[in-house]
């Protein structure tokens, strides 16, 4: 590569790669695993290049071949998610020892190499029966959560120094129950809401049942996106506003500072939530931040709303979502915009002060296809130089995962969107890293190196 090396990034800075369970492990109804809402959809035919998610990268068998991988890179950590349906087979109810001897198994691997176990408890695969009894719409699913999360904890908390709570709450409450394009597959618009705040709920619980069984550095992993406005008019603006509160600040507000940020939420959601609030707002020891692109956003028009096209999208919502002009972008059409990183990691800073904790990265990452994935390196390349300049403007991050280490099921796109540093041949399930895998290593092995 023609670039100049990475500036030093902090010594003790944190170097990982992630994963989640439904994306990755296969073994669908292996060992007494329950379905999960997305086992249910993708069986509904909803999984668009019909990928065999049941099978997956076969993780569930190969996990030691991708935790030599992860040693080959020198990685310090590797997130991972536990399969709720694994664990807890029925949604409540007796918890499936089987299950849990694979995280066992798996986190006994990852400390046999000195690779930090950071396991992600909720990483979208909800055990079908609380599905079907509503999901996230109903606060039951919350305590259910809870209780999952001290089993795994009780099991685990001996060696896994590093916990996350949820995954991507905004994406689960709009993919999954406003728009229908992820499991549940619900359209409900912005009656969706309460699954927003069941899900913050569910965090909260857990981050006091992982607490009681022992476990500490509790974070989550929340997807931000820099919302830019569309144009200086009025509609633009308030567009902008609108949708920049329920992608980013109803979830950071709630966490940080124990608030909603818009009093005109409080219609939307479940009853009186003060109490709830001061549940999600349980302190936390880091703020896991997901970032892939900035969204461009304006007032409602006839084109904007083309991009909601195909889901019945009413045509009085008051935002529209615009194309971002770049040079660059992804295979999934994504734009590719490196300074966003470092924007919304110090909006962050000013917006919540000290009482933002200490920040991972927990996701970023791109899809491209090919082995030979020279544009991969550049993206990621872009974005850990963004994200140094954010740490040189002040803001307090301790640590990046990639995602993600292997190619793996994106979700309702199937197989055919590839984001890992490893390639997955879906035939054979042979893994072949990339050229952006040894990049990542040698930029691991060079920071480490200046430490
Ligand atoms: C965020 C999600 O957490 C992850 O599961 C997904 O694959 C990536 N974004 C890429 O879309």
């Amino acid at each position: 590569m023609t670039q100049p090396p990475l500036p030093a990034f902090p010594p003790g800075f944190l170097w990982g790669a992630a994963a989640s369970a439904f994306q990755t492990e296969g073994a669908a109804d292996a060992d007494g695993k329950g379905p999960s809402g997305w086992d249910a959809f993708a069986a509904r035919g909803r999984i668009k290049d019909g990928a065999d998610t049941a099978r997956a990268t076969g993780f569930y068998e190969r996990y030691r071949e991708d935790v030599a991988l992860l040693a080959g890179l020198g990685a310090d950590a590797f997130r991972f998610s536990v399969s709720w349906p694994r664990v807890v087979p029925g949604g409540s109810g007796p918890v499936n020892a089987r299950g849990l001897d694979f995280y066992d198994r798996l986190v006994d691997e990852l400390c046999a190499h000195g690779i930090t176990p950071a396991p992600t408890l909720y990483h979208w695969d909800t055990p079908l029966p609380l599905d079907e009894a509503g999901g996230w719409l109903e606060r039951d699913t919350a305590y259910r959560f809870a209780e999952y999360a001290r089993a795994v904890a009780e099991r685990l908390a001996d060696r896994v120094p590093m916990w996350i709570t949820v995954n991507e709450p905004a994406e689960v409450t709009l993919l999954g129950y406003a728009l229908g394009e992820h499991a549940p597959g619900r359209q409900l618009l912005f009656d969706a809401l309460p699954a927003a705040h069941h899900q913050l709920l569910a965090h909260g619980l857990a981050v006091q049942a992982l607490r009681a069984a022992g476990a500490h550095d509790i974070g989550l992993a929340v997807s931000h996106s820099p919302v830019w406005a569309a144009g200086e008019g009025e509609e633009d603006r308030s567009g902008a506003r609108l949708y920049d509160t329920i992608a980013n600040w109803m979830y950071a507000d709630p966490l940080l500072t124990g608030r909603y940020p818009d009093e005109n939420l409080a219609a939307l959601l479940p009853g009186p939530v003060a109490d709830d609030l001061a549940v999600i707002a349980t302190p936390l020891d880091w703020y896991g931040v997901n970032y892939y692109h900035p969204m461009l956003v304006g007032g409602p028009s006839r084109h904007a709303l083309g991009a909601f096209a195909g889901v019945g999208m009413p045509p009085e919502l008051p935002f529209g979502l615009r194309e971002i002009e770049t040079g660059e972008r992804t295979d999934f059409g994504w734009p590719v915009v490196p300074d966003g990183l470092r924007e919304l990691l110090v909006s962050l800073k000013e917006r919540f002060g000290e009482r933002l904790p200490p920040l991972f990265v927990t996701e970023n990452g791109c899809s491209y296809d090919g082995l030979d994935d020279r544009r991969r390196i550049a993206f990621l390349d872009a974005h850990l130089r963004a994200l140094h300049q954010a740490i040189e403007e002040g803001v307090d991050v301790r640590g990046y995962f990639t995602w993600s280490l292997t190619d793996n099921i994106e979700w309702a796109e199937g197989a055919s969107q590839r984001f890992g540093l490893v390639h997955i041949d879906y035939e054979t399930l042979t893994r072949t890293p990339k050229a952006s895998y040894r990049w990542y290593r040698d930029v691991i092995r060079e920071q480490k190196s200046t430490r």
